[in-house]
């Protein structure tokens, strides 16, 4: 059986390389020359573990071949993105990447659509599409930074436009899914994977809330949070400097624009993208020109920077000509430039810690000394909660923490 894999991203290539894996004919394709150059010389950058062997043994198996166009094929499963465009979800990636597999599809093919959609997309996609196909949603619910174990042994769901497209579609996730599948029809699976998302948007939110509240009333968040979360029925998530991604930032948005009844959901959406802002204007009162930010990648120990707060953080600095230097191992690619760690702190008056990268929370005494003798002043905010305040302090410096306790 042959399967063309539209889009070779984050999601597209481990779902390409594991179905070439276990056997099937694989085409993937993406219109990045680019990225297809990086995939097929193994040279393209990621921090998902095994995935470079993954990819490698998926073309050495002769089963993985990558191209810049779709070929008829038995399946085609969809993996462009769908990113926001006014507060709305820009469907111009799937329509054109549909479009383009349209008039190879064949009566009795199978179109998977893995993209994050709003409910309703995959009813107009079969419409679009305009034969008599089998056609189904399978969403993806993989962490970042553990892609692959999650791809395997997670459950999915998967909706059908009919009965028979679900069952189909099944068929093949089953060839590498350990995890239970459960079926149901497009628009729940649709609506499903938005509110997975959102119970996290919301539930962080709320966090972020409880963070602001426990300043002004003095008190410390992480050790309020942690011993509410002691009640059997209570977990509630950390707050941080807004959150980023390509998932949880954006798909809440995706439900908000297809019903007036998503009020909470709104308000989470607008509390979450507050953070940045609520953060800079603390780093203006801890700095007045100078300042190093630790990990611009949306969160800890990924290479993605997309709709990461940090972008949105600096941007607020420079409108006040602040001059941000940004020091991240991590990431993949970002919109401002990144320095080694020695040129990120010289002469900084100010260190912010962004995203929670185990660097950062490994720290030994000697990187301490050396990056304090580099500063102008030794202060650091810490907005994720996790350097080892015991060796900072030890080297003088003075420790702030988002929704932390003032001395
Ligand atoms: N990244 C995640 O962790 C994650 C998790 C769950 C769901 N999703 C969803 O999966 C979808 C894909 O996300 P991603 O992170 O893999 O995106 P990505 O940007 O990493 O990859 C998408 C790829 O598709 C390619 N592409 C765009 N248009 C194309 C076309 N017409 N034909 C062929 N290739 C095309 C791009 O060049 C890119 O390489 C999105 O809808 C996203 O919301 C992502």
């Amino acid at each position: 059986m042959k399967i063309c894999v539209i889009g070779l991203g984050y999601i597209g290539l481990p779902t390409a390389s594991i179905l070439a894996v276990r056997g099937y004919e694989v085409v993937g394709v993406d219109i990045d020359k680019k990225r297809l150059k990086e995939i097929k010389n193994l040279s393209f950058k990621t921090t998902e573990k095994d995935l470079l062997t993954l990819v490698s043994g998926a073309i050495k198996s002769g089963n993985l071949e990558v191209k810049d166009k779709p070929e008829e094929a038995d399946v085609f499963i969809v993996c462009v993105p769908t990113p926001l465009k006014n507060k709305k979800c820009d469907l111009s990636y799937i329509k054109n990447a549909v479009e383009s597999i349209k008039p190879l599809i064949k009566d009795k093919n199978l179109v998977i659509i893995e993209s994050t959609v709003p409910p309703g997309t995959c009813e107009e996609i079969y419409k679009m599409i305009n034969k008599d196909i089998y056609l189904a949603y399978c969403p993806e619910r993989v962490l970042p930074g553990n892609i692959l174990h999650e791809l395997i042994n997670n459950d999915r769901i998967i909706g059908g436009i009919n009965k028979e497209s679900a069952i189909k579609a099944k068929k093949i996730y089953e060839s590498f899914v350990k995890g239970n599948i459960y079926l149901t029809d497009t628009k729940t699976a649709e609506t499903v994977k938005l509110m997975e998302n959102i119970y996290r948007d919301v539930n962080i939110a709320l966090a972020n809330e409880f963070a602001k509240i426990a300043e002004e009333l003095n008190i410390d968040v992480w050790e309020a949070i942690n011993l509410a979360n002691k009640h059997p029925r209570v977990n509630i998530l950390k707050p941080g400097p807004g959150v980023g991604g390509h998932c949880i930032s954006i798909d809440p948005w995706f439900l908000v624009e297809k019903s007036k009844e998503a009020k909470l959901i709104k308000t989470a959406r607008e509390i979450n993208d507050e953070m940045p802002i609520y953060v800079a204007n603390k780093i203006k009162k801890l700095a007045k020109k100078t300042v190093t930010i630790f990990g611009v990648t949306y969160k800890g120990n990924v290479d993605d920077t997309r709709e990461s707060p940090a972008e949105k953080i600096i941007d607020e600095l420079l409108k006040d000509n602040y001059d941000v230097r940004c020091y991240d191992r991590y990431a993949r690619d970002f919109k401002y430039p990144l320095l080694n760690l020695e040129e990120s702190v010289k002469d900084s008056e100010l260190i912010v810690v962004l995203a929670d990268h185990d660097e950062y929370k490994n720290f030994k005494e000697e990187d301490i000394k050396r990056i304090g003798k580099l500063m102008k002043r030794r202060v650091i905010y810490d907005t994720r909660n996790i350097i080892n305040k015991d060796l900072w302090k030890n080297e003088d410096f003075k420790i702030y923490i988002l929704g932390g306790k003032n001395d």
